[in-house]
């Protein structure tokens, strides 16, 4: 029998110099995630916390007293969110206020001391923000109305779905601004681990910055001239606390990427992911053309622009369903 050349290898050649990069970038994350939080304005930690109140909110039979282990840290941290003048997200911050609001509404019955100090604190704040905006339902639980006309979405979105191919091949025509963001907002929409989304895009559409971006990836031989705008896709390790979340950021930005590519074909644009290898030397070529913060990994990029007309496109044909599910 063969036995894997793993066995019998050097520990140093076991750990391979491929993840030192990996793990440098882990460990800033988590140092910057508890650096933020002394700071007490931890964004993650308030995302991840208020996802935890709005599941137990929702949770059935729902306790009369719950979340006492990170509630006071939650306030805390909110509070410090809430005095802040720059980097807000007003939208965010109101979903921070209307959960809390609802969370010390449903528990006024808990006697645990730790709710009890935490609420205290809550409504001596003087909160400032507007309180009747339209969306203000729509931002603690709420009841879901049905979908309506759903088979006609799902074949809409089935079209977007199949019509959409990676395109190589670009006119010089711009892309506007405004159209990566709409298809942004819909990558946004994705499932994200604890709603973190820690996770920011890179757009560029400068000429030779674009160029020369581009080319720093392996993928991009014989294009990388001609794509109009080159989106990298970066996730944050800050928002995690433990090495056994660091896989987190790439299902997190390839969701995201999903909801962006599918959003871009339905504004009529055409993009292809890029692959981003993971090494050394591409790492450092890139952060001479963008800044990135230690903690920061490249998910993959995404060139976007309008596909020349009449270009052959690969098939690409995808697997058959019956070969991907399997029922037990
Ligand atoms: C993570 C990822 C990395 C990719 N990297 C490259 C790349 O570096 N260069 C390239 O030309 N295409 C790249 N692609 C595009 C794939 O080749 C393409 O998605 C696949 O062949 C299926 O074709 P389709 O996208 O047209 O359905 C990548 C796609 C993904 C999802």
């Amino acid at each position: 029998m063969t036995l894997p050349k793993v066995i019998g290898a050097t520990a140093a050649s076991v750990i391979s110099q491929a993840f030192v990069g990996e793990q440098r970038a882990v460990q800033a994350g988590k140092r910057m995630h508890f650096d933020t939080e002394m700071s007490e304005n931890n964004r993650m930690f308030l995302r991840r916390s208020i996802h935890r109140l709005e599941k137990g909110l929702v949770s059935k039979p729902r306790r009369d007293s719950f979340a006492g282990d990170f509630i006071e840290r939650t306030v805390k941290t909110a509070a410090s969110y809430l005095q802040a003048q720059d980097d807000r997200d007003e939208p965010e911050l109101q979903w921070f206020k209307d959960v809390l609001d609802m969370y010390f509404r449903e528990t006024s019955n808990s006697g645990d001391p730790r709710v009890i100090a935490a609420r205290q604190r809550w409504l001596s704040l003087t909160v400032s923000l507007a309180s009747s905006s339209p969306e203000i339902e729509k931002s603690h639980p709420f009841i879901q109305s049905e979908l309506s006309n759903a088979s006609e979405k799902y074949t809409a979105l089935r079209e977007i779905a199949r019509h959409r191919r990676s395109i190589r091949q670009f006119e010089t025509k711009p892309v506007p601004r405004n159209l990566i963001e709409q298809a942004v907002e819909i990558g946004l929409t994705a499932p994200s681990a604890c709603n973190r989304q820690s996770l920011r895009v890179i757009a560029v559409d400068d000429p030779a910055l674009r160029v020369a971006i581009s080319k720093v990836p392996m993928g991009t031989a014989g294009f990388a001239e001609q794509i109009p705008t080159i989106c990298v896709v970066v996730g944050q390790l800050r928002g995690y606390e433990h090495e056994r979340d660091r896989h987190a950021i790439y299902v997190d930005g390839g969701l995201f990427v999903t909801g962006f590519i599918l959003g871009l074909e339905g504004l009529g644009l055409n993009s292809c992911c890029i692959n981003w290898p993971d090494l050394e030397q591409k790492e450092a070529a890139m952060k001479k053309l963008v800044s990135l913060d230690d903690d920061e990994r490249i998910i993959m990029l995404v060139a976007v622009g309008y596909g020349l007309p009449n270009q052959l496109v690969p098939r690409s044909r995808k697997r058959s369903t019956g070969m991907v599910v399997g029922w037990q």
